[in-house]
């Protein structure tokens, strides 16, 4: 396993990797690495020639009052755990991906006016404007994105589509802790107590599922009540942003439950935003 720092250095290995026929698995991430990411490294292992993952706090898809100065990081831990599982890692410097005088941006339209884009305005403009420079950088044959961030995988899908990115964006199983809790790397900003009121949310979003598929409601209403009423009975429950049946390529909200759809939650345990879904199958 090899760590590139420069901007330059990665794109000279990527393009020796491409010339000699070998295809390329990125994985993006933002470190500070649990079994959530390492799955998605696995899965690039198997299915590619060389893995290369990056780990980039991207100050880009911050807003002014959340967590860019306190986002966990520990880069000894994330190359301990990649050991083995890596070809390269990519870590490059703030002052390098956004030197002086930075001013392009990418931002793909609708699919990131509702739901977290809603309560987190700039957010995704951040992360696809960073995704596509480590595209143009590592030049990946495949990208890995895990589900947990749902909205996300469909805007990097769209802006793949929409710009002939030749990147094949692969969606990846969410990766839960014992008691439903969707990993995270902000899951340490919870407490002990907190923590374990947080399995609600996989609870309440799993019944929601059962009321559509098993016991046929078809108003999604209904079952977002329920889902509320559940995970508000937790104490440490800060605020709720949303819970919402989507669509799953357009995002957009659905009147009736007729087709395929997904259930989404973000909210505020502690001080810990949380996000999950599940996919309903009809
Ligand atoms: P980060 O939150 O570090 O996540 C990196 C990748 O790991 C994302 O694709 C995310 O969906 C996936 N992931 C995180 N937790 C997961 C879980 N419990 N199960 C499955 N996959 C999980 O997402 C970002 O970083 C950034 O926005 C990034 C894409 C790197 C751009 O800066």
């Amino acid at each position: 396993m090899k760590v590139v720092r420069s901007i330059k250095e990665m794109q000279e290995i990527s393009n020796d990797l491409k010339k000699v026929g070998k295809s390329i698995g990125f994985v993006p991430t933002m470190g500070f690495l649990h079994e959530g990411h390492l799955s998605l490294v696995r899965r690039a292992k198997e299915e590619n020639d060389i893995v290369v993952v990056s780990i980039f706090v991207n100050p880009l898809q911050f807003g002014p009052k959340e967590d860019f100065n306190s986002y966990p990081r520990d880069e000894e831990r994330d190359l301990n755990l990649l050991r083995d599982l890596a070809d390269f890692v990519f870590i490059p410097e703030a002052k390098e991906m956004y030197p002086e005088g930075y001013s392009t941006y990418v931002e793909v339209e609708n699919l990131t006016t509702n739901l977290c884009g809603r309560f987190r305005p700039g957010h995704f403009k951040g992360v696809t404007t960073v995704v596509l420079k480590l595209f143009n950088i590592v030049k990946p044959t495949r990208a890995y994105f895990g589900k947990k961030d749902y909205q996300q995988f469909r805007v990097i899908e769209r802006m793949a589509l929409d710009l002939n990115l030749e990147i094949e964006v692969v969606p990846c199983e969410i990766v839960r802790e014992k008691n439903g809790l969707a990993m995270s790397s902000r899951n340490v900003y919870l407490t002990k107590d907190e923590f374990e009121e947080t399995s609600i949310i996989y609870k309440a979003l799993s019944y929601g599922k059962e009321l559509i598929e098993e016991e046929n409601i078809r108003d999604p209403k209904v079952v977002i009540d329920k889902i509320k009423e559940i995970i508000q009975s937790a104490k440490s429950l800060k605020k709720i942003d949303y819970i919402q049946i989507v669509e799953p390529i357009t995002l957009q909200d659905v009147d009736k439950i007729e087709s395929p759809v997904v259930i989404l939650f973000a909210g505020y345990f502690g001080n810990a935003r949380l996000i999950d879904n599940v996919e309903v199958n009809l």
